[in-house]
């Protein structure tokens, strides 16, 4: 979900408000994609390179983190949505963290759409954790439990990554699990994004042929 502050910028609005407008974004792409029936959308909300932002950036995405969630549980539940949370929460607040391990616990029981936010996630920091996990309960290194120890153990792979706002690049996300993935660049920054947007990208997705290294 990248192009918030560019975004705001382009409006004359603070880099903040463009976090606000992308907060909406994350909605209704959300309701969306739990209609038309996908069964998994991970959103990177936060990485772990982005504490690196000015202080009251990064105070002011917390408070929209919590804020969104208190609101969203109802949307959630409605909606039959399961969230999920990946990446190493113990760096957020105790009331984030409650908020987030709340959110889950409410909505384990949906069975629809499973919304996941990858918050203070990079895929780096996923492996190492995963690999001292491993580590720490003498198990061998394969890629059988490599997967299993990660934060997406329960998840399957990506089918499908798209970055908005015309940056060409994967920046420390789900490395491991977009191996086989289609990839889809677009410059439309994330606040700007539609449902219809996504529409076209998954009609041109259910077109390409994946061979995942077969012929
Ligand atoms: C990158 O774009 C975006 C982020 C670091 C934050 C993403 C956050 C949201 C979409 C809103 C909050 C999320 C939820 C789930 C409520 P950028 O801000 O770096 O934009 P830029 O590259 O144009 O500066």
């Amino acid at each position: 979900m990248d192009g918030n502050g560019r975004w705001a910028k382009e409006q004359g609005l603070r880099r903040t408000a463009g976090h606000e407008e992308g907060a909406k974004t994350v909605r209704k792409v959300t309701e969306h994609c739990a209609k038309i029936g996908i069964k998994y959308l991970t959103l990177y909300a936060f990485s772990t390179e982005n504490w690196s932002r000015p202080k009251l950036e990064v105070e002011f995405l917390m408070k929209l983190l919590e804020k969104y969630f208190i609101s969203e549980l109802p949307v959630y539940l409605q909606n039959n949505i399961r969230f999920k949370a990946i990446g190493d929460l113990s760096k957020f607040s105790k009331k984030l963290q409650e908020i987030i391990k709340k959110t889950e616990k409410e909505t384990e029981k949906c069975t629809g759409l499973t919304q996941i936010l990858a918050l203070n996630y990079g895929s780096r920091n996923e492996i190492t954790r995963a690999l001292k996990k491993l580590t720490l309960n003498n198990l061998e290194i394969n890629e059988h439990n490599i997967q299993n120890c990660l934060d997406t153990a329960t998840i399957p792979d990506v089918d499908l990554l798209i970055r908005t706002s015309g940056e060409v690049r994967v920046s420390n996300y789900l490395l491991w699990q977009i191996a086989y993935a289609e990839m889809f660049f677009t410059k439309t920054y994330w606040p700007e994004f539609t449902t219809h947007e996504l529409d076209d990208i998954l009609s041109d997705y259910k077109k390409r042929e994946r061979r995942f290294g077969g012929i």
